[in-house]
């Protein structure tokens, strides 16, 4: 099957109450690992290339790496996705190199660091929704800023001015039926990277019940968790064994993005933890056995690590044993279903 668009797997997400991760690569051995987390659980799959990604792995690499994907599993179906894009010419120059479904995340100015104004969100997320969705091309937007409401605090904000960047549920109302979005990223206290809490979070700072009350509003529009990865103990713990320095933190409890799936979310991005995973194999082949050189016996390990990460997430987010029950569109036919 060829590489397909994400408003179908994300519809059939929706019918049937489950989330799917939506995962970064920069690599063969990330593309690799997802996939088979994937088969091994018949999990349909979201992987997402970020801006620095597509630098880094340049867009002709990239795209032959996921038509590899697409012919060594033809029972997957997998979705390519852009994250964070900036602009609307980064989403058409993605569109023209076969992603299938982008991010537009106009919360943020061209500069993808100074929050913008709801108007040019709404209109510039529109412009990309128009341009992609003549060619069947899925569009996730985002409104509220992504960014943690405990770094608001220790930057000697109150909770009420910490909790200002968060979705407001008027303006995500207003923002998808300006927009015509497939899915809505929501601001919600959680941010990238592995600093999110100093403890576990809790609701003051983690805000999931947000999640709910957007959801009542909007019972079908797809939320999308940002900022999802759960940064387990043991992962922070074998980069520190193995010599590395990863202060004590906190990521989203899994249990917390269940919640998030059952009011409605359907897309949780997790890039971290497969950084962390790829990070502690190679640091422990480096430290146990110095004397290799031949990077397969260290990315090897590293792709069974993200493996790993990735079937859990598989399992926990409900996506597994799903890849053979959605019906296939391609973008060609989604081109219908929008005229509609
Ligand atoms: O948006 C955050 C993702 O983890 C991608 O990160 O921009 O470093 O590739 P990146
Ligand atoms: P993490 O840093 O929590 O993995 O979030 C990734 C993300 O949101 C990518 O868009
Ligand atoms: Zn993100």
């Amino acid at each position: 099957m060829p590489l397909v668009p994400m408003r179908t797997m994300l519809d059939h997400a929706a019918e049937n109450n489950y989330g799917i991760a939506a995962l970064n690569v920069n690599n063969m051995e990330q593309i690799q690992a997802i996939m088979m987390a994937a088969e091994e659980t018949d999990s349909p799959v979201i992987i997402q290339a970020s801006r620095g990604a597509r630098k880094y792995t340049n867009d002709a690499f990239l795209r032959n790496l996921m038509l590899a994907a697409v012919e060594l599993y033809p029972n997957i179906p997998i979705v390519m996705h852009l994250d964070h894009g900036n602009s609307f010419d980064t989403c058409q120059s993605a569109i023209e190199q076969k992603f299938t479904s982008v991010m537009m995340d106009g919360s943020l100015s061209e500069d993808g660091k100074t929050p913008s104004a709801f108007e040019y969100n709404a209109e510039i997320t529109k412009k990309v929704v128009d341009a992609a969705h003549a060619v069947g091309v899925s569009v996730e937007g985002e409104i509220g800023a992504l960014g943690g409401i405990e770094d608001g605090h220790g930057a000697g904000l109150s909770q009420e001015e910490a909790m200002e960047p968060l979705t407001d549920p008027d303006q995500a109302e207003q923002f998808v039926a300006q927009t015509g979005v497939d899915a809505l990223a929501v601001a919600i206290g959680t941010s990238h990277g592995a600093y999110k809490f100093s403890k576990k979070p809790t609701g003051d700072v983690l805000k999931i019940d947000l999640i709910e009350e957007i959801h009542r509003r909007l019972p079908n529009t797809h939320m999308v968790m940002h900022g999802s990865s759960s940064v387990p103990q043991e992962l922070q713990d074998i980069i520190n064994e193995f010599g590395g320095d990863i202060k004590q933190t906190y990521g989203v409890p899994i249990e917390e993005i269940q919640r998030g799936i059952a009011n409605g979310v359907r897309k949780v991005n997790v890039d971290t933890d497969s950084r962390l995973a790829i990070t502690g194999a190679i640091r422990k082949v480096f430290a146990q056995s110095p004397e290799k050189f031949d990077p397969r016996d260290y990315l090897r390990p590293a792709r069974e690590a993200m493996a790993k990460v990735c079937k859990a997430r598989m399992i926990a987010f409900g996506q597994a044993g799903n890849a053979g029950k959605i019906k296939i569109t391609t973008c060609k036919e989604m081109v219908d279903f929008y005229k509609k």
